[in-house]
């Protein structure tokens, strides 16, 4: 039994019944070998996206492999082979001190490479799945080890296969990406847009876009080091071009993004707007900085969280009639 409250960026207390961190696909495959196919699994990365309800039974995997590799290396393109457990933020790094570019819009996501693709990470008009190549897994129910090309990961907005239609069946123990070094950043989204505008997109190095990121998400997004969170508690709602209509009539100042089927709203607006920005409920409460931000004050239990959490949704439902959907995944 092992204690994951250091385990999880929200510090919710939780045990692991058994805790396993395997640092190859050998001692994966042997471990899932050994175990009773109706014990309870779980895998964790960093434990930046989860909210832990309780202990969890059976059997918690967090992926320990290691890796950076660059493959098939040419003037202008790359392949880089990352093992699951390597932190994200080391990987962007890495890649941007070479000048590749591709992942510098995704500087400072907390989490492991192997947790990017479940749910799909994205951030400054990026998301993972525009430069990944393809996922290595291993099979839970066989320990089967097989690869998933990136057209094959049902990616949508934080959301993949392996979150969704195929919860809970693989481990991912590696992933692929490709690189360019020329070409234009994607500095087209709002705090980059002004920060670089008038400048051509092509002649901007991934070093310095890295750096405006980690400016810009340092300014509002609390360090779960010194403010326990797990990022953006809900995602931005999508509603049709209808529904932006009438929200807009009523609220005109309200914050919307094009989507292909309507708009996606700002959630961290909706829910300002609602006045919990900033507001406590017990030893939680939404940042003062950035109101999708759920935070931990200190010393909070899951409870607590599924409460505001609750709160919250309410109020935004009766105050706009859009259902928030809460993004990290619950477990147990
Ligand atoms: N806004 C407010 N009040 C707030 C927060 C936001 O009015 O308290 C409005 C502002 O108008 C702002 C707009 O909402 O311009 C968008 O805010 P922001 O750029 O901070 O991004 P977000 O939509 O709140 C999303 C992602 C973040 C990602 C940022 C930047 C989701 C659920 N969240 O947040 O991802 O870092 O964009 O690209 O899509 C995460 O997934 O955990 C995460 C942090």
């Amino acid at each position: 039994d092992a204690d994951l409250s250091g385990a999880n960026t929200l510090a919710l207390p939780a045990r692991a019944r058994r805790l396993a961190r395997p640092t190859d696909v050998a001692a994966l495959g042997e471990l899932l070998a050994g175990r009773d196919p109706a014990e309870p699994l779980y895998v964790l990365g960093e434990g930046s996206n989860v909210v832990l309800r309780g202990d969890l039974p059976g059997l918690t995997v967090i992926p320990a492999f290691d890796g950076i590799d660059y493959l098939d290396e040419s003037a202008d393109q790359v392949r880089v082979r990352v093992g699951a457990g390597v932190v994200w933020d080391r990987l962007v790094a890495d890649t941007v001190a070479r000048g590749w570019g591709g992942l510098e819009n995704l500087s400072l996501i907390p989490g492991t490479a192997g947790a990017a693709p479940f749910q799909n990470i994205g951030a400054y008009g990026v998301e993972l799945a525009d430069c990944l190549e393809s996922v290595d897994t291993v099979a839970v129910a066989d320990g089967w080890a097989g690869r998933f090309r990136a057209d094959q990961c049902e990616f949508g907005y934080r959301d993949s296969l392996f979150k969704s239609r195929r919860r809970g069946e693989f481990i991912i123990t590696g992933i692929t990406l490709r690189l360019h070094r020329h070409g234009a950043r994607r500095v087209d989204y709002g705090g980059l847009a002004e920060r670089f505008a008038g400048q051509d997109p092509r002649t901007l190095a991934p070093a310095t876009v890295r750096a405006a990121v980690i400016e810009l998400r340092q300014s509002k997004l609390p360090d779960p080091a010194v403010l326990p969170n797990a990022g953006s508690f809900f995602k931005n709602p999508v509603v049709s071009a209808a529904e932006l209509a009438r929200l807009k009539a009523d609220y005109p100042k309200l914050v919307s993004f094009p989507h292909p089927d309507g708009a996606k709203l700002a959630a961290g607006w909706l829910i300002e707007d609602a006045g919990w920005k900033g507001r406590r409920l017990g030893p939680v409460g939404m940042h003062r900085d950035q109101a999708l931000v759920l935070v931990n004050h200190g010393g909070a239990r899951a409870d607590d969280v599924l409460a505001l959490a609750a709160a919250v949704r309410e109020d935004v439902l009766d105050r706009f009639g859009v259902t928030l959907e809460q993004e990290p995944v619950a477990l147990p």
